[in-house]
């Protein structure tokens, strides 16, 4: 019996430690040990990644955590002035230099210019290894109130441009036999998020379309990672949808609120770039622990979300408590 015992002691001690990691923690638990042991960033060393919505936020910052890996950068957004001003801020890393950034001002809502873009990173660069999909919008609305065609743009936006760039850029990187598609996902594509039912939506759209993909192509040499980050500073709630069609919310954020900061969601990402990870979670808690009652216990997770109300989701989602 004393093998019993000791396996007894031994899966108590198991989970005391992850629940340990969960609670103490800003991102998932393989996240958090490739952060301790995993390959650093710098391996991405000569990579050409285009990242999208590079002008702002988790983009921007992100285009740091790379420039300072020494990756070769496109950045894409629609404004070239802040484009400009991002590229300049890689540059003063000191880890980079001018002919390694492409600044390519891109409305990804115009698919029709996708290869186009595409065949400019090639001129410059020659192929595209990385492609970030990280350009999209948030959204504040109560889900009856909300425009269909409000549910419509989400779509085009945080879904079908994002398939349509990969649709370009893919069958190059399996000619190739090497590529990564990396998606910044959200929390809400794994749980519903209450007053963002159009973006919780997209956002789960996404992960089962590249849930698929990342099986399809797993033995042909590209990796896909979805990146779920929870509350994470940044300007998503100033152009955030609202439930009336056309209109953006024009909120912003709080310094002190409970949020996780632009540069550790940044290095989080860059972890998991570098270790090609299929899906990381990077938040807070009590975000974080919920994702994990989510995962493992799924009907608990939705008593205790119709019991919490919306107060409170909403506090928690805004960063106050
Ligand atoms: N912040 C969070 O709490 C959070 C949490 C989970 C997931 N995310 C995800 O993270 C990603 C980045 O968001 P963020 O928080 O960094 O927000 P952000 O600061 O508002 O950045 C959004 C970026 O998307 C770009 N963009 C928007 N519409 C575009 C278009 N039509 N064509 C090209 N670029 C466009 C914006 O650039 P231009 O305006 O210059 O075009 C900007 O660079 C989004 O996919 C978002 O869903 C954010």
């Amino acid at each position: 019996m004393d093998w019993l015992y000791w396996l007894a002691v031994l899966t108590i001690a198991y989970f005391v430690v992850c629940i340990y990691l969960i609670l103490t923690g800003d991102c998932d638990i393989i996240l958090y040990l490739f952060t301790k042991y995993g390959k650093k960033p710098d391996v991405l060393r000569g990579k050409v990644v285009w990242i999208t919505g590079a002008s702002s936020g988790i983009g921007e910052y992100l285009s740091y955590e790379l420039a300072k890996a020494g990756c070769r950068l496109c950045l894409s957004a629609r404004r070239k002035e802040e484009l400009e001003r991002v590229k300049k801020q890689c540059l003063l890393s000191g880890k980079t230099t001018e002919e390694n950034i492409l600044v390519l001002p891109l409305d990804v809502l115009k698919l029709e210019s996708h290869t186009a873009a595409f065949g400019d990173v090639c001129k410059k660069f020659g192929q595209v290894d990385i492609l970030v999909n990280n350009a999209g919008r948030s959204q504040r609305a109560a889900w009856e109130k909300t425009d269909l065609l409000v549910d419509r743009d989400m779509l085009e936006l945080n879904v079908i441009a994002v398939l349509s760039l990969t649709k370009t850029v893919l069958p190059s990187m399996l000619d190739r036999h090497d590529g990564h598609i990396v998606n910044m996902s959200s929390v809400a594509g794994k749980i519903g998020a209450p007053l963002s039912g159009s973006y919780t939506g997209a956002k789960h759209a996404l992960q089962g379309w590249f849930d698929c993909l990342r099986v399809e192509v797993a033995t042909r040499g590209v990796s896909v990672t979805s990146i779920c980050p929870g509350p994470v500073f940044s300007n998503i709630l100033s152009t955030a949808f609202t439930e009336n069609h056309g209109e953006e919310l024009g909120g912003a954020m709080k310094t002190g609120e409970k949020r996780m900061s632009t540069e550790r969601c940044a290095e989080l990402c860059a972890v998991a770039m570098a270790n090609k990870l299929d899906e990381v979670w990077l938040s807070n808690n009590p975000v974080l622990f919920f994702l994990y009652l989510n995962q493992y216990f799924p009907n608990l997770a939705k008593i205790v979300s119709k019991r919490m109300g919306l107060n409170i989701i909403k506090k928690i989602r805004e960063g106050q408590q």
